[in-house]
């Protein structure tokens, strides 16, 4: 046993002692194994036969062009192939073709990158010591001759063919991004009016998710939740925009559970009440519905909706109430709704105003 001077024990790890060893000792292997080195550089094919460096330059550089090829094939697909209205088929096809050239282009791109270091250029291993990382001008200076030894062994200044056709491929691989931002947002209306409003209007019967059909207030017992769209919405012209902002969910509780805030008494009928489905925090259809407790549950982030309390956020990331649907019933027994929401339903936005009328 030996001492290093700062207090601690250090014990050689041989038969005498290895064994013995004391918890929290130091243990030093008598017999460290020797560094073995690195293997024998190997040449490549490239590396000896000039013709074979050509062969896999073009190879290489045929990559690239290949990629430019999935890029324009990518536009050239939106543009076939548009997305039909309520056409489910050229959503998929729209999908397929565009996700396939795209991802031919960025495949094109990787492996082009990595055939073209393997094969040629410089593969010779270095040691690199280990040293401080300060930017003093030494190491400025130094990197600089990096930058140009690897200019040098990579051939990418050399190499024009190789050089010219990678950032041709670059330049074209982000092309078909532009068409498709361009379809996050309607071209010839205001988004923000858009969302402001539902094809809830005054008279407009509710009618059940999917089928269509009518509820009479007869139909809701207590304790009872429906899916609910406005009736005649499969006849929209933008069918799935308009269900994604108008359907809402119906539940009868009892009259005397429910707390009302003043100006929204006549919003209900009889204790049948209707509560926008689209989550406040990120839209989420809010389907979950607690029979005991009168509470909303949303699966996507657990935000809670009490429905007692006009659906007012009592858990989870949502920051406003569910909106309220103001309802009625017509001559004939069905329930109707008495005008469109008094606020812009789901998740907040930018241009959410305050002063919203219906
Ligand atoms: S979308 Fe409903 S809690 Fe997040």
């Amino acid at each position: 046993m030996a001492n290093d001077g700062s207090g601690s024990d250090i014990v050689r790890a041989d038969s005498s002692h290895g064994a013995d060893a004391s918890p929290g000792t130091a243990v030093i292997a008598a017999d460290a194994f020797e560094n073995p080195g690195l293997p024998p550089h190997r040449e490549r094919v490239t590396d000896l036969d000039p013709k074979a460096d050509r062969r896999h330059e073009r190879v290489v550089s045929l990559l690239f062009y290949l990629s430019i090829v999935f890029s324009v094939a990518a536009i050239a697909a939106y543009f076939a192939i548009p997305i039909v209205e309520n056409d489910p088929w050229s959503v998929r096809l729209n999908t397929l073709f565009l996700g396939l050239s795209i991802a031919g282009a960025l495949l094109s791109i990787g492996v082009g990158t990595v055939h073209w270091g393997k094969a040629l250029m410089d593969n010779a291993e270095r040691v690199e010591m280990r040293h401080q990382t300060r930017g003093t001008e030494e190491t400025r200076a130094r990197s600089v001759e990096i930058f140009q030894e690897a200019d040098k062994e990579s051939g990418f200044s050399r190499r024009s063919l190789l050089r010219n056709s990678l950032i041709g491929a670059l330049v074209a691989a982000p092309l078909p991004a532009i068409f498709l931002f361009r379809d996050l947002a309607p071209r010839d209306n205001d988004p923000a009016a858009m969302l402001a409003h539902t094809a809830w209007k005054e008279g407009v019967r509710l009618a059940r998710d999917p089928s269509g059909t009518p509820i009479r207030a007869a139909d809701v017992t207590l304790g009872s939740v429906f899916h609910v769209i406005p009736e005649g919405l499969e006849e929209s012209e933008h069918y799935l925009e308009e269900k994604a902002k108008a359907a809402v969910l119906l539940m009868r509780l009892k009259p005397e559970d429910l707390n009302v805030s003043p100006g929204r008494e006549t919003w209900n009928y009889d204790g049948i009440v209707a509560y926008s489905k689209i989550c406040t925090h990120v839209g989420c259809p809010v389907a979950l519905y607690e029979q005991q407790t009168h509470h909303l549950l949303c699966p996507c982030h657990q935000s809670q909706f009490d429905i007692k309390q006009e659906a007012a956020v009592i858990f989870g990331p949502a920051k406003r109430p569910l909106p309220q649907l103001p309802i009625s019933v017509d001559s004939e027994g069905y329930l109707v709704a008495q005008s469109d929401f008094h606020e812009p339903v789901g998740p907040s936005y930018w241009e959410r105003r305050g002063d919203y009328d219906v």
